[in-house]
């Protein structure tokens, strides 16, 4: 019978990888960090703090819907703030809301969100549980063309406010936009790729864009190195603690 992670990586279109990775020493392959769909994070030890830091991601969410510092506020529908717990280790960044995302108000639900949901799955990440997504920019830019350099500088503090209070371990930019603009670089994806780079103090590490991917299936052999590649690093962090991408 196939395991639920065989499923997904056949979802991805790597099912042929998983013969091969029968073959793979344990070492190089370290065990998937699955996420008990029940586990939910620890309690914060003091109350106090954890009802302070829950008013300042409200604040900032409404700051975000009702923000007018770039012209994208015309014409967006509204400002898609980011989804997930809000106590977890792992952030995924990607480069702005698409039409769907737009009208729903949800980074990551259209098609390239679908893939986006089973990649993550593969390592055990569940926006339901132990994952947030965000983008840099949080508001549509019309017609999909890429974010202008003065929407980044107007909207990137927001996403830095994000990192400040979610504090997570590890950091994984998907896409050439999200991944330059948060490095700021023009390096080529494909040269970021496979590095433990920082955003401030935080690993970060990049990978294609699902939107890529679909249009680019081939490479999809790559992102899941990619993939593994965060997971060990993640776990590297994590050794001697809980690797299900909770925060203790
Ligand atoms: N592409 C992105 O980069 N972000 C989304 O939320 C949707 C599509």
């Amino acid at each position: 019978m196939q395991t639920r992670r065989e499923q997904y990586l056949e979802a991805l279109g790597i099912d042929r990888w998983v013969a091969r990775a029968a073959v793979v020493p344990a070492a190089a392959a370290p065990a998937v960090a699955a996420a008990s769909p029940s586990a939910r994070p620890a309690p914060a030890a003091d109350p106090a703090a954890a009802a302070d830091t829950a008013a300042r991601w409200e604040a900032l969410r409404q700051e975000v819907q009702g923000c007018t510092k770039c012209p994208l506020h015309l014409t967006r529908t509204q400002g898609v703030f980011g989804v997930g717990p809000t106590r977890c280790d792992w952030l995924v960044i990607g480069e702005a809301p698409g039409a769907e995302e737009d009208r729903r108000g949800e980074p990551f639900v259209g098609a390239a969100g679908q893939l986006l949901d089973a990649m993550l799955r593969a390592i055990g990440l569940d926006r339901a549980t132990n994952v947030y997504i965000a983008n840099v920019l949080k508001s549509r830019p019309p017609g999909n063309r890429d974010p202008k350099p003065e929407e980044v500088a107007a909207c990137l503090p927001y996403l830095e406010r994000q990192i400040g209070l979610l504090k997570p371990k590890i950091m994984l930019a998907v896409g050439r936009i999200a991944a330059q603009n948060l490095l700021g670089t023009d390096v080529p994806l494909g040269r970021l790729r496979g590095r433990v780079h920082r955003f401030g103090d935080t690993p970060l590490v990049v990978t294609y864009h699902p939107a890529y991917l679909l249009r680019t299936p081939a490479d999809k052999r790559k992102a899941w190195e990619d993939l593994k590649f965060a997971r060990s690093v993640y776990q590297q962090m994590t050794q001697g603690q809980p690797t299900d991408g909770h925060r203790a």
